[in-house]
């Protein structure tokens, strides 16, 4: 088997300090948010692992739909011999793009890159042993900050799938996209899943699902403060709420206090009053049109070469180049 040592590129300590700098931050502001990134504990994995799952929430299936669909061209267009992949590493999507690559004869090298070293160590092991042969180089790290670390080496395919892209704010996406283009050279290409704009009825519903799975993983942060930050937050006191920004064409998922309140944030030595009724931003999830994909990508001095969309038009992959 060739799995390769973790390569780490997070400083010992880092993550909690993060943690402890975001929370603190947007707890600060007006109104108060909190960044997404801690939602996946193991709880809010396995939440949202039932997320993909749920009738109402359409991108999983849809983006699946057009890898099922156009695997092997993205192998012929890309010859990549080297398939990296932002902040996943455990989906089956992943082994539809690494089979056509093999198949197609140019895969030697499969580099999953995530936060999470547990995350990462089973997802290398699986797919060593579905792929004889092939080098399994896993990075620990973070997408924001850490791309500069990746492996060098021709024809690299850069994917990040699952609309995670629409985590970003504006300013971020376009700070993301240049670093992209920073790290790829001539013969590299970037794969990227959106999520499309369409009615706000069946994006609200995405959302906020009629069994509550959504609500479920919303409060589930509150739970990963409370446990790594020593907060009484109490999820319990928070319902879930999912809207749809018309303007900025995302969706916004918030938490609001159903009473006031004071919460206590032992590790931050911070108190933190909410009112009744206050809403708390828990997560935006942009949606995306082929213009804006390619303007930004454009902007980020990436050319696109093709745009692939399921059946109903509902997902978007999207393959671009230096
Ligand atoms: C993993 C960020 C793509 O925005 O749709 C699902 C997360 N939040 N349901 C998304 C999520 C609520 C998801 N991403």
């Amino acid at each position: 088997m060739t799995l390769s040592d973790l390569a780490v590129h997070l400083g010992p300590g880092s993550l909690a300090e993060q943690m402890a700098a975001d929370v603190r931050a947007g707890l600060g502001g007006t109104p108060k948010t909190l960044p997404p990134k801690y939602f996946y504990d193991a709880r809010g994995s396995e939440l949202f692992d039932e997320i993909t799952r749920l009738p109402e929430y359409y991108p999983t299936r849809a983006e699946r739909e057009i890898l099922g669909d156009r695997v092997e061209e993205v192998a012929a267009a890309t010859g990549a011999q080297t398939l990296i992949e932002l902040g996943s590493g455990t989906s089956e999507k992943t082994r539809l793009l690494l089979r056509a690559l093999r198949d197609a004869g140019t895969l030697t090298r499969f580099v999953p890159f995530d936060v999470d070293p547990a995350v990462l160590r089973e997802a290398s092991t699986a797919v060593a042993e579905e792929f004889p042969g092939l080098d399994v180089a896993p990075v620990v790290g973070d997408f924001e900050s850490h791309l500069g670390e990746l492996p060098g080496g021709p024809h690299r395919l850069l994917a990040f799938l699952g609309s995670t892209i629409g985590n970003f704010e504006p300013d971020a996406r376009a700070a993301f996209l240049a670093e992209v283009r920073a790290t790829l050279t001539d013969g590299d290409h970037f794969l990227l899943g959106t999520d499309l704009v369409k009615s706000p009825e069946r994006l609200v519903a995405a959302y906020d699902d009629a069994r509550g799975v959504t609500a479920a993983f919303n409060k589930n942060v509150l739970v990963v403060l409370d446990r790594e930050l020593g907060a009484d937050f109490d999820p319990d006191a928070f319902e879930h709420v999912a809207v749809w920004d018309a303007e900025r064409e995302w969706i916004e998922m918030r938490l609001r206090s159903v009473r006031d309140r004071t919460v206590h944030v032992s590790r931050l030595d911070l108190d933190v009053t909410f009112a009744a009724g206050e809403e708390m931003r828990t997560e935006i999830s942009a949606k995306f049109r082929r213009e804006s994909v390619e303007a930004e990508l454009a902007q980020a001095g990436l050319r696109l070469t093709h745009w692939w969309t399921d059946q109903a038009g509902d997902f978007a992959l999207s393959l671009s180049t230096p």
